[in-house]
């Protein structure tokens, strides 16, 4: 995608939007404007505003479409909500912030795949040797336990020992745990207290059976959360969002105020209100930090 011109953008968007050339040639420039100025000394970065997008027209006509196609071309972390889940701080429902907190999200997902599939020869070479060690018993002489282990590893590879089974201690999956009910408004309050919990209560391990293969899973697993690095993760991925992350935002004319309808029109007036600032650039506390919003694209 980074390497995409405006031009090759709309031709991948012309294998699935027909027509609707402007729109498409808009969000392709407005994509290809954002890598540019990624690539730019930092000084001159600071100089160039960003320009978001209102895609305007009747229902039916593809805005959602286009902004789907985009999202599955550009790698970028990208979100698509609805303008009316949301309402004003202090109601009940979604506050306007909590945008930016699922698009943080998002683009932590996105890094981790990266990093995991980064690191995934030397987390399967872990793994086998941990699972080699599970299945060999100790009492070995070492010579023997050398070339027996040699044989048995090429065995697993092959397959042949998926049905065997072996005993090893596995976290717990979901648990109890504990709820933390998160007052309206307020989400990310209680996702920083659960934070908090499952730093001080880590889940239980207990002792299972598992057939080879789940446990090799299982290992893998382990051994790439020990391989990457989760801050340096957490930072590439505020990165990621803050500079290429891409925000939606469908029906938002719902959320526009109409002459007629007087009462409803408050909560709607709310919501635009506390949509402005995000928009135009601010930060959002998130779970994983700060989040500035200056450069992410909405559209
Ligand atoms: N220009 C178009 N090219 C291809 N498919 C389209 C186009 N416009 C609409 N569609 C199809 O019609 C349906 C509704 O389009 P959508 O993008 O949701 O419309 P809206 O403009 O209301 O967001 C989708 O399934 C979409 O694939
Ligand atoms: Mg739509």
């Amino acid at each position: 995608m980074s390497a995409l011109t405006p031009r090759e953008i709309v031709a991948e968007l012309d294998k699935f939007v027909i027509g609707q050339e402007q729109a498409k040639r808009m969000v392709a420039v407005a994509m290809r404007n954002r890598w540019r100025r990624q690539n730019l000394a930092p000084e001159l970065r600071d100089e160039i505003a960003p320009k978001n997008i209102i895609m305007m027209g009747p229902t039916g006509v593809g805005k959602t479409e286009i902004a789907r196609r985009l999202a599955r071309l550009s790698g970028a972390p990208f979100l698509k909500v609805e303008a009316t889940k949301f309402t004003e701080v202090g109601y009940v429902g979604r506050d306007v912030e909590s945008m930016v907190r699922d698009l943080m999200e998002i683009g932590i997902n996105l890094v981790r795949e990266e990093e995991n599939a980064r690191v995934r020869a030397a987390a399967e070479a872990a793994a086998e040797s941990r699972l080699m060690d599970l299945l060999l018993p100790h009492s070995f002489g070492q010579e023997e336990r050398g070339s027996t282990r040699e044989k048995l590893l090429q065995q697993f590879r092959l397959g042949f020992l998926d049905e065997r089974e072996v005993e090893m201690e596995v976290a717990e999956q979901g648990g109890k745990g504990i709820d933390i009910f998160a007052i309206p408004g307020m989400e990310q309050m209680g996702g920083q207290v659960r934070d908090m919990f499952s730093k001080a209560f880590p889940p239980k391990r207990s002792r299972r059976k598992l057939k080879l293969r789940a446990a090799f899973a299982i290992l893998v697993q382990e051994e790439s959360a020990r391989l990457v690095d989760q801050e340096a993760l957490t930072e590439k991925a505020r990165e990621r969002v803050e500079q290429s992350g891409i925000i939606f935002i469908d029906e938002i004319d719902k959320i526009a105020s109409s002459s007629q309808n007087r009462t409803s029109d408050i909560s709607r007036e709310g919501v635009q209100r506390d949509l402005l600032p995000i928009v135009e650039g601010s930060v959002v506390n998130t779970k994983h930090g700060m989040v500035r919003t200056d450069h992410i694209l909405f559209i």
